[in-house]
């Protein structure tokens, strides 16, 4: 049989990953010590008491049927945390969604919402899945460039009107992944006026809520006024509980957007385990004292990795959140040249900026995913990597 891939999974671009798997690999089977800061997969465990909830709901065979949706306490409990981590007071049955990941969602949302040959608004660089579920629909890309220049925002007034009359939907993310910025409340502020004007659906992914460091205010696009109107915001609990490998994630805001996507999933999916949507009950009603705690040890980390740098020449800044930094680097490069050469040489792994889009080349993202003393490790055998191969270039 000759099986050949769909002209949209030929369009998708999982190459990259693989080959710094691959890459990964090879250094291991040299006898190499990898520094693995490539996946954004945390290292930091869930809460006890969330492990214990799972375990307490697996320990029952009745618990093992489809769930089909979530469960009402699930919404409740988002309501909850919206309330009290961001004072956005959310309808639990209308405006509360529950995924298996926001990965599920954000993979199914242009499906749900375009049609083939509509245009998606998205962040370059961006989360590859944006890109992804744009091509499963059929749908085309109209890439935001974010520049550091602009504080990584796109320039809404750059977009072209014969673009925005064919425009669905525009996705966002701040702070994200691989651009760690933060936005502020007017520029959400003139995002809804923008969508109000145009007729776009406004996709806020908040993944990384609950990763912003150095008090800066964490900002819900929920928290803007008209905010339901017109747009939708996907969290999870991969990284604010360390759940990742535990699929569980929401949406929440506008209801009509919600229920399309609700009967889209109707027909492809049957349900989160009901032990792990229980463990995300627990978490989300919790004291929310580990979350503290983790974001100072994450800004521990990021400072190791900075200062680190720093010393041997660069001149990062502080980034205002997530688990990653979003560096540029030394002129000479491109992104895949540095990232495949500093894994094979010094055996430390991180994703070269392409990855995320064009704008991406120049930069790479580097997960904080290890021990700070382990990012020290990592710090000094960048500083080794490029003293050596200034005298090798
Ligand atoms: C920006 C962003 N959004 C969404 C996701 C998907 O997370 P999950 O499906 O685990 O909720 C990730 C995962 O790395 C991410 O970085």
């Amino acid at each position: 049989m000759n099986l050949v891939a769909s002209e949209k999974v030929k369009k998708m671009s999982a190459s990259i990953f693989q080959e710094m798997a691959d890459r990964k690999m090879q250094a291991m089977n040299r006898g190499m010590d990898v520094i693995d800061l490539s996946v954004g997969s945390p290292d930091l465990p869930p809460p006890a008491f969330v492990i214990e909830t799972l375990v307490k709901y697996s320990k029952d065979p009745l618990n093992y049927g489809y769930t089909l949706k979530g469960i009402p306490e699930f919404n409740k409990a988002v309501s909850y945390f919206y309330r009290h981590r961001y004072s956005v007071e959310l309808n639990p049955l209308k405006e509360v969604l529950q995924l298996m990941g926001s990965q599920d969602g954000l993979a199914h949302l242009a499906t749900a919402m375009i049609n083939p040959g509509d245009i998606v608004l998205v962040p370059d660089p961006g989360y590859p899945i944006y890109e992804a579920s744009v091509t499963i629909a059929g749908g085309v890309i109209y890439p935001m460039p974010l520049k550091a220049e602009n504080g990584f925002l796109p320039v809404l007034e750059e977009i072209p009107l014969d673009v925005l009359e064919k425009t669905k939907m525009m996705i966002l993310s701040y702070p994200g992944n691989p651009v760690t910025a933060l936005a502020d409340k007017e520029f959400f502020k003139k995002v809804i006026l923008f969508a109000k004007q145009h007729d776009i659906l406004v996709v806020h992914d908040f993944a990384y809520s609950e990763l912003i460091f150095d008090h800066h205010e964490q900002i819900s696009f929920m928290m803007i006024p008209g905010a339901k109107e017109v747009g939708i915001e996907f969290n999870s609990l991969s990284k604010t509980f360390n759940m990742a490998g535990c699929r569980i994630g929401y949406v929440v805001g506008n209801e009509k957007a919600l229920s399309i996507l609700a009967s889209l999933k109707s027909n492809i999916d049957y349900g989160v385990f009901y032990p792990i949507q229980k463990a995300a009950v627990a978490a989300l009603t919790s004291d929310f004292s580990m979350l503290e705690e983790q974001v100072r040890e994450y800004e521990i980390r990021r400072d190791t990795l900075i200062t680190g740098l720093n010393k041997s020449g660069w001149s990062l800044e502080k980034s205002p959140g997530t688990m990653f930094l979003w560096v540029k680097i030394p002129p000479g490069w491109s992104s895949r040249e540095f990232a495949f050469a500093l894994i094979d040489e010094a055996g430390v792994a991180v994703v070269p900026g392409d990855a995320f889009g064009e704008q991406g080349e120049g930069y790479v993202r580097i997960a904080l995913v290890q021990p700070s003393e382990r990012l020290s490790v990592a710090a000094n055998r960048i500083d080794e990597f490029l003293t050596k191969s200034l005298l090798k270039k």
